[in-house]
């Protein structure tokens, strides 16, 4: 590839770091026409929603065209509008509605797979000949007919599937109707670039870019992959290892970089699956790197027991210590050297309520603690649609009752061909399932929450006549209010923004405890957020090297404590307090 890549590109404007990300995931959040689907006039009609919230920027989960094999995250045509979502005209009122309140659009950009059904594929399988054969990855089989690796995909069965018209293989790393891109091949990386600058002109602000770690893939010197190591005697082996953060990757998005996004005035985020902060390191500096800021999932893989390689199927609780670490390395192993991104939540996770805190008793306090938990750290903070309101996970009485196609390849492969007990496959679903986080949007008491007038195309979570926006926003101590208040408070205090990160208490099984500071000597501006990851009462005693005397209550879940808030204070059940000290 071109050797002409500069080593040191222009570093951006970084407005994207004061910013807080609202996640849309559209086929949940608003319907107006009755098919049960969430469409782009329904975003529309629901701006004030985000404007009142206090967002800056919205991710839009995938829009375009698309057979939704896996919800949109396999597209058809990636330069129109899938006919259940709107018209290319619904879009642009959307985007110019956004626009008009000052809030920026982020759009999901889905390039290491395409759809089965996009024209490229559908030409790039009927002959080796064709221009577009080289868009995709093909591989004969094995001396023994076998498949070329023995690499798992990510919604079961083997990556590879047979083409009949070519004879060969064709690798797609999630669901056979998601063939995987050929990055290797310029002419698709051009067609990539492309189809930015086509949204980029059309005025949206930048893109979150879908397992973009994947795109470059690990060839042998003879143009073969290599099998995965054999962790799971007898089976399919974890693929994800193989084709996480490749040898070119880098090269590719730096490319993308000048290509494309230098050229506009863009916030980027790249999903990346197993990166480490080296990667995200050198993959978010600002001179030398691609992407404003990453998704890692170190974080979202300490409550699997196999961890980030086992999958995430088998839970277990999360110990505290764990995420402590696992945040304090990222916070400080990208301090001045890139940009982190915060998130608990999005559309592939179960509710951070549900998972991190208690969604029975104290859901509106520990839904608030983990607010107060992610938003005072270092970095960029996202809000998955529905976390504003606490809302939880569901339960689902039967597998018929899920959609997502994860759920239920694994369910059939669990029960069907590895003889697992169902009520146990269906207790993981509960747990970590995806529609979890996919079930419609919860906007008032009355029919279908005011999602639809329809059937909805994934049943609504039966709590939604006690969780829901109408509701919160009558009460000024719900959720919703604590979002909005936190969301205006970074605004108007950069410590939040800019401040450094240390870690207190790093032992501690139920107290997280960090200090932000902006400046240094007597100028010097420190916050202290303390969160409590449980429903007792651990007495909080601030260590003494952190010079202290007084504070200001800034924002917490409960009102202010009587007595020092300092030093030998109860903490109240999941109780979080964000304190501005004073020496
Ligand atoms: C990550 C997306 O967030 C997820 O929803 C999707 O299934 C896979 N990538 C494949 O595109």
């Amino acid at each position: 590839m071109n050797q002409t890549v500069n080593q040191t590109l222009n570093p951006r404007h970084d407005w994207w770091k004061q910013s807080v990300v609202y996640q849309i995931y559209p086929r949940s959040f608003q319907d107006t026409n009755g098919d049960g689907i969430g469409d782009l006039p329904g975003i529309t009609s629901r701006l004030d929603h985000l404007q009142q919230l206090g967002v800056d920027v919205v991710w839009l989960s995938p829009i375009y065209a698309s057979p939704q094999d896996d919800n949109g995250y396999d597209i058809s045509d990636y330069r129109n509008v899938a006919p259940e979502f709107g018209t290319m005209a619904d879009f642009d009122a959307m985007l110019a509605g956004m626009h008009a309140r000052g809030i920026k659009l982020m759009m999901d950009l889905v390039v290491n797979h395409s759809s089965d059904e996009h024209e490229w594929f559908r030409q790039a399988r009927s002959s080796r000949d064709n221009p577009y054969h080289d868009h995709y990855i093909w591989r004969d089989p094995k001396p023994d007919g076998s498949p070329p690796t023995n690499w798992e995909a990510a919604f079961n069965g083997s990556v590879w599937e047979w083409n009949e018209p070519t004879g060969e293989y064709y690798l797609h790393m999630f669901s056979r109707k998601q063939p995987d891109l050929n990055w290797e091949n310029p002419a698709l990386r051009a067609e990539v670039y492309d189809v930015m600058r086509f949204w980029l002109d059309k005025g949206v602000d930048g893109f979150r870019m879908d397992v973009i770690n994947m795109i470059s893939k690990p060839w042998n010197a003879d143009g073969s992959l290599p099998d995965a190591p054999v962790v799971r005697e007898g089976f399919l082996q974890p693929s994800f290892p193989m084709t996480c953060n490749g040898p070119r990757l880098l090269e590719f998005l730096r490319e993308m970089r000048e290509q494309v996004l230098d050229h506009y005035d863009t916030i980027t985020v790249g999903e990346a699956p197993l990166a480490t902060i080296t990667q995200g390191r050198e993959l978010t500096n600002p001179e030398t790197g691609a992407l404003n800021m990453l998704f890692q999932f170190e974080h979202m893989d300490l409550d699997s027991v196999g961890g980030t390689v086992g999958g995430k199927w088998a839970f277990k609780p999360l110990d505290l210590r764990d995420l402590k670490a696992t945040m304090t390395r990222w916070q400080e192993a990208l301090a001045g050297q890139g940009w982190n991104s915060l998130y608990l939540s999005n559309h592939d996770q179960p509710r951070p309520v549900s998972r991190f805190g208690d969604d029975g008793r104290y859901r509106v306090e520990s839904a608030k603690m983990l607010a107060i938990f992610l938003h005072g750290m270092q970095g960029t903070p996202y809000v998955y649609q529905g976390e504003e309101l606490g809302m939880t996970n569901v339960a689902f009485p039967s597998i018929e009752d899920y959609q997502d196609i994860e759920s239920l390849n694994m369910y059939r492969v669990a029960t069907e061909e590895r003889g697992q007990d169902p009520a146990e496959v269906m207790a993981s679903i509960y747990a970590k399932g995806r529609d979890n986080a996919r079930t419609p949007m919860h906007w008032n008491a009355g029919a279908n929450a005011g999602f639809t007038s329809g059937t909805p195309w994934l049943k609504l979570n039966p709590n939604f006549a006690q969780i829901n926006a109408a509701q919160a926003a009558e009460d000024p101590d719900s959720v919703l209010h604590h979002y909005r208040r936190l969301i205006a408070m970074r605004r108007v205090h950069p410590v939040l923004v800019h401040g450094r990160y240390a870690l207190l208490l790093p032992d501690h099984a139920q107290i997280y405890a960090y200090t932000r500071t902006l400046g240094t000597g007597d100028s010097a501006e420190r916050w202290l957020i303390v969160c409590n990851f449980s429903g007792d009462g651990p007495v909080f005693d601030l260590p003494a090297d952190v010079a202290a005397s007084t504070c200001d209550w800034m924002l917490g879940n409960y009102p202010p404590c009587e007595g020092d808030a300092l030093h030998g204070s109860p903490l109240r059940p999941w109780e979080a307090r964000m304190l501005r000290l004073h020496a």
